[in-house]
This record gives structure tokens, C-alpha cells and sequence, in this order.
């Protein structure tokens, strides 16, 4: 099936009610929506993706008023986080509604429900006029895309159209927030911190803090996501402090991406020195891609700071690494 390149929400809207799948851009990373309400469309989809099944989808909507398309219920916790961050880079997983598909939710009775910040998804989401399940839009187990053509790359063929405008912002994946207990949990880490959750509700606890860590056969995974493969490029990553002669000597074929450049190392095959923590995040996935493109080896990430949305990234970079 050849892949419509579009710059047409109504286009991509008529494709989504159709049953189609179509890439968009968010504020995160790129999202492959599907009509959360069509079980066939919801199988293509994981097919496409390569998705293991126990994993859940995130259904996108357009406005924090039609939380009901998706969620039976609207916690108080989930009501005060949504008034104070969305539109915006925040998932909060409530009690499911009967019509979202037990493929989407991955048969938990829980939903995971964002409203993206981003005029195309917004444009896009209000035209479809359905709910949209939407993982990121990468062959499962690689890094999320931040751009079309690494969008393309992944699943070129595979998914119906791919909107060409490149994701601008964040860089990487909303922070999730389980909001169907008396506490708030963040079941992963994003661009919303652990501390702005806290100036709302300050009993929001951070999932290593909540429970024990979840084993493949811990009956009680919240995240089911989280312990499958995730962001791993083809080349060996490994996550180095500075300073720099911690890591010496360098072979051949080396790529480094970081906050601090360093003197002395001029053969490295490819290297980005980012300004801000920000920027880091904004580029990683995109560095990753790149680093494969030139058939790298091996790539040299610097560790983020873990505080603020440090803390996010320096969680995508040990996955990236297989930690
Ligand atoms: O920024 C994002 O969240 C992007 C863009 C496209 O919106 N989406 C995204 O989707 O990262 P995905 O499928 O790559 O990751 C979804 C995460 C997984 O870790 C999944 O396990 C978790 O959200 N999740 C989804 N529904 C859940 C639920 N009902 N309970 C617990 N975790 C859930
Ligand atoms: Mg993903």
C-alpha cells in the first residue's frame, strides 16, 4: 500500500474515519492515529507498528471537554492536571468508556487519554470527530521520530498517509499520570516535571516510589509499556559522564551527542553539543536516527541531569542504552 504524503488535516481527518492510518505531527513526537472505536483498524495498527499487544494506546482528543469519547469517568485529580496542562504534553490514564476498543486499552479497564498542543493534531483531531489511538509513530522497540522522513524510514508502505510537517517542541513523550486512585502516580516520566505535577497536587508520587519495580511476571504492572524494548537504535549506545578521558581511548566511527563538548577529540564521526536540557531532548531521537543513517557504531550520550525534564530524557537514554 504506497503512503499518501499530505499537508491536509481535512485530508488526513476523511482517512482516519475510514479506518485508515495516518502519522501526524505533535509537540511530543509524531503519533500513528487510528479511529480508537474500530477494532480493525486498531489490529492494522499494531500489525504496522510491530506493537506487542500488552502494550496500551494513548487516545488522543482535540478538546479536555470530550474526555467522555474515551473515559467513563473524570477523576478530581485528573480534572485539576488537565485544567493546568492541557493542551499540552500530559497523559492521564482513567477508568475506560465501553466504546474504546479492549485492543486499544490492551484489555485493562483503563484508558490513557492526551490532548496534544500542536495546530495540525489539534486542526486534525476536531476534523476526525472521533477518538484517536495514537502510539508514536515508529516500528516498535526504535526511537520515536520527531520528523516525517524518519517516519517514513520506519513504516513507509505500512500506514495509510504521513502528514509532512516536522513535530517542533518537546522531542519527547508526555509525561503519564495515573489518575484513578486516590493518589496520583506518574507511570512515566515527560516534559510535564514531577515537581509542576506537585505544585497542583502535591501527594503525586513517582512510580519507582509507589510500588516495587514491575517484573515481566509481577501481576501488578500499572505500565505494561514500560518493560518491553524502547528508542533503540541499530548502533550500541552507551552513556558516559564527562570528563571526557573517563572514555578514551576512541575507536573508529564514534558519535557523541551531549551537553558539553570537550577538547582533544577531533574523529568523531558525528557529534551535537546542545545549548539547553531542552534542546537535548528536542534533538535525541533524532541524533539516534541520524547516527544509523551513517552506519555508526557506536554512540556516545552523555547523560542528562537527572532534574527537571532532565529526568524524562535521561530515562528514554538508559532504555536507548538497554538499560
Ligand atoms: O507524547 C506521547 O505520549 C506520544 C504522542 C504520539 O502522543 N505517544 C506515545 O505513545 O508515546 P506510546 O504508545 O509510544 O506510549 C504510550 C505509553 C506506554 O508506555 C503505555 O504503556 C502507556 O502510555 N499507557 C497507555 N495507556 C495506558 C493505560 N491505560 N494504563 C497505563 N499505561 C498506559
Ligand atoms: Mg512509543
Amino acid at each position: 500500500m504506497p503512503t499518501t504524503q499530505t499537508t491536509s488535516p481535512a485530508e488526513a481527518a476523511r482517512v482516519l474515519r475510514e479506518g485508515g492510518l495516518v502519522a501526524f505531527p505533535t509537540e511530543t513526537v509524531f503519533g500513528l492515529g487510528v479511529d480508537a472505536t474500530n477494532e480493525a483498524a486498531v489490529e492494522r495498527l499494531f500489525t504496522a507498528k510491530g506493537r506487542p499487544s500488552d502494550n496500551p494506546l494513548i487516545v488522543h482528543l482535540g478538546r479536555i471537554e470530550d474526555w467522555g469519547q474515551a473515559a467513563s469517568e473524570l477523576t478530581p485529580s485528573a480534572e485539576a492536571l488537565l485544567a493546568a496542562f492541557a493542551p499540552g504534553p500530559l497523559t492521564v490514564v482513567l477508568p475506560k468508556r465501553v466504546s474504546i476498543s479492549p485492543l486499544v486499552t490492551a484489555g485493562l479497564e483503563t484508558v490513557g487519554v492526551r490532548i496534544p498542543d500542536h495546530p495540525i493534531a489539534a486542526s486534525l483531531l476536531g476534523q476526525a470527530g472521533v477518538p484517536v489511538a495514537a502510539p508514536s509513530a515508529n516500528r516498535s522497540g526504535r526511537p520515536s521520530c520527531t520528523t516525517w522522513r524518519s517516519v517514513l524510514e520506519d513504516l513507509d508502505g505500512q500506514i495509510d498517509a504521513v502528514f509532512c510537517e516536522d513535530s517542533h517542541g518537546v522531542g519527547i513523550e508526555s509525561t503519564v499520570v495515573d489518575c484513578c486512585g486516590d493518589v496520583p502516580i506518574v507511570l512515566r516520566p515527560g516534559a510535564v516535571t514531577i515537581e509542576q505535577l506537585r505544585r497542583v497536587l502535591p501527594e503525586t508520587e513517582e512510580l519507582a516510589r509507589a510500588e516495587p519495580t514491575p517484573t515481566a511476571t509481577s501481576p501488578t504492572v500499572r505500565s505494561p509499556g514500560l518493560l518491553h524494548p524502547h528508542y533503540q537504535p541499530t548502533a550500541e549506545v552507551q552513556l558516559v559522564n564527562l570528563p571526557w578521558s573517563a572514555v578514551e581511548p576512541l575507536g573508529p566511527g564514534v558519535a557523541f551527542c551531549g551537553l558539553q563538548g570537550f577538547a582533544g577529540v577531533k574523529d568523531l564521526a558525528l557529534s551535537a553539543v546542545y545549548d539547553s536540557v531542552e534542546d537535548y531532548a528536542a534533538g535525541f531521537y533524532e541524533f539516534l536516527r541520524e547516527a544509523d543513517r551513517r552506519s555508526i557504531a557506536t554512540i556516545l550520550v552523555q547523560r542528562a541531569p537527572n532534574e527537571g525534564i532532565g529526568v524524562a530524557l535521561l530515562d528514554r537514554q538508559r532504555r536507548a542504552a538497554g538499560d
